[in-house]
């Protein structure tokens, strides 16, 4: 099947054709990093305008890209949550437009899922597999049993670890958004110069929790105010990320221990991180885990992750109709309860 996939739930506007849920035709992704970048962060209302501005020309560039024409599209599949409400409306919008136009069907996904299915536009994963989503809004655990069968396992008690690379990036002045920015500086830094806490690493449990971290930086930084710039801001970024990269390390370690699961999936915005991707090579190296962390360009938001759980559910006749509302918050484990009280 032909799927044509939109993402438009925080400030990327994306549009992909990808053929049976695996092969990349096209993938188009229009960034408003830049816009909000002059607010320290997304603004919701600046996003809907953007998206507005860009859904139309992004999707008329993922099928000039793909050498297609909108009537070779069988179906859409768009991201209907979680993310802001009036962004993922404009890609629902869209998305219904064109199914209603072409009298074909649209598959609403979950945007979580979708990072955890992006590994198999590069290769088949064996389910069960254990999945760590880190992101700007999800540091989650799960237990990935089938495309569609998710159970979490952990999850974040405060903040995301993207929002802890954020907000740190914030508060010594680099630009929104900061993960990346961080990640640069810390690889020229030494990640034992400060000590900062590895929060919950060793409470027994697969939650997180990064707000306290975000305030032992702040408070260490009153203390230190010259430090933000040359040696000493690589130093505190690389010390930062460590200490994120070992609590991360450590509580997907613990959840490889308490499944048994020999699979591991590092999925999400944070996934980009070369100190994360490193640390869980070495990690998976030394249990013998299969490991699959897509390639960064598939961490970030995309669309054509979205036609891996779409191209399933539209083949289905599953998830949604064109009656498609948006879904700002939804759990994971929401679907998989709903397409087991389905029968499914
Ligand atoms: O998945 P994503 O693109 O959007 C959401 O669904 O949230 O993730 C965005 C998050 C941001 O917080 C960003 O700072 C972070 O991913 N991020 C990184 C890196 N690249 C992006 N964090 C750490 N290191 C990176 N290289
Ligand atoms: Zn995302």
């Amino acid at each position: 099947m032909l799927v044509l996939a939109i993402e438009t739930s925080c400030d990327e506007t994306a549009a992909a054709v990808v053929r049976d849920g695996r092969t990349i035709l096209s993938s188009i992704v229009a960034s408003q990093v830049q816009v909000h970048a002059e607010y320290g962060g997304v603004v919701p209302e600046i996003a809907s305008r953007k998206h507005l501005e860009s859904i139309v020309p992004v999707v008329e560039e993922a099928l000039k890209s793909a050498g297609v024409g909108i009537d070779a599209i069988q179906g859409v599949a768009v991201t209907r949550g979680p993310g802001l409400v009036g962004a993922l409306l404009v890609g629902i919008a869209a998305a219904r437009g064109i199914a209603v136009g072409r009298g074909i069907p649209v598959a609403g996904v979950n945007h979580i899922e979708s990072h955890l299915l992006a590994p198999f536009l590069e290769q088949e994963v064996a389910f069960p597999y254990l999945a760590l989503a880190v992101s700007g809004g999800h540091t989650h655990l799960y237990r990935v049993d089938g495309i569609g069968s998710y159970a979490t396992l952990g999850q974040t008690q405060d903040d995301a670890a993207g929002e802890a690379f954020d907000k740190v990036a914030k508060l010594v002045g680099l630009p929104y958004p900061g993960g990346a920015v961080i990640d640069g500086l810390a690889s020229s830094g030494d990640p034992a110069a400060i000590r900062f806490p590895r929060p919950l690493l060793h409470d027994g449990s697969c939650n997180f929790s990064f707000s306290g971290l975000k305030t032992s930086v702040l408070t260490w930084l009153q203390k230190n105010p010259e430090a933000k710039s040359g040696q000493e801001l690589n130093d505190l970024c690389a010390s930062f990320q460590a200490a994120v990269c070992d609590v991360l390390v450590g509580k997907t370690a613990l959840a490889l221990e308490q499944t048994g699961i020999q699979r591991l999936v590092v999925a999400g915005g944070v996934a980009c991180n070369s100190g994360l991707r490193g640390a869980m090579e070495r990690l998976a190296g030394q249990r013998g885990v299969a490991l699959h962390i897509p390639r960064p360009a598939l961490c970030a938001d995309n669309a054509a992750m979205v036609a891996v759980p779409g191209d399933y559910y539209l083949s289905r006749g599953l998830a949604g109709g064109r009656d498609l509302d948006a879904l700002p918050s939804w759990p994971l484990d929401r679907i998989t309860r709903e397409l087991a009280a389905a029968g499914l």
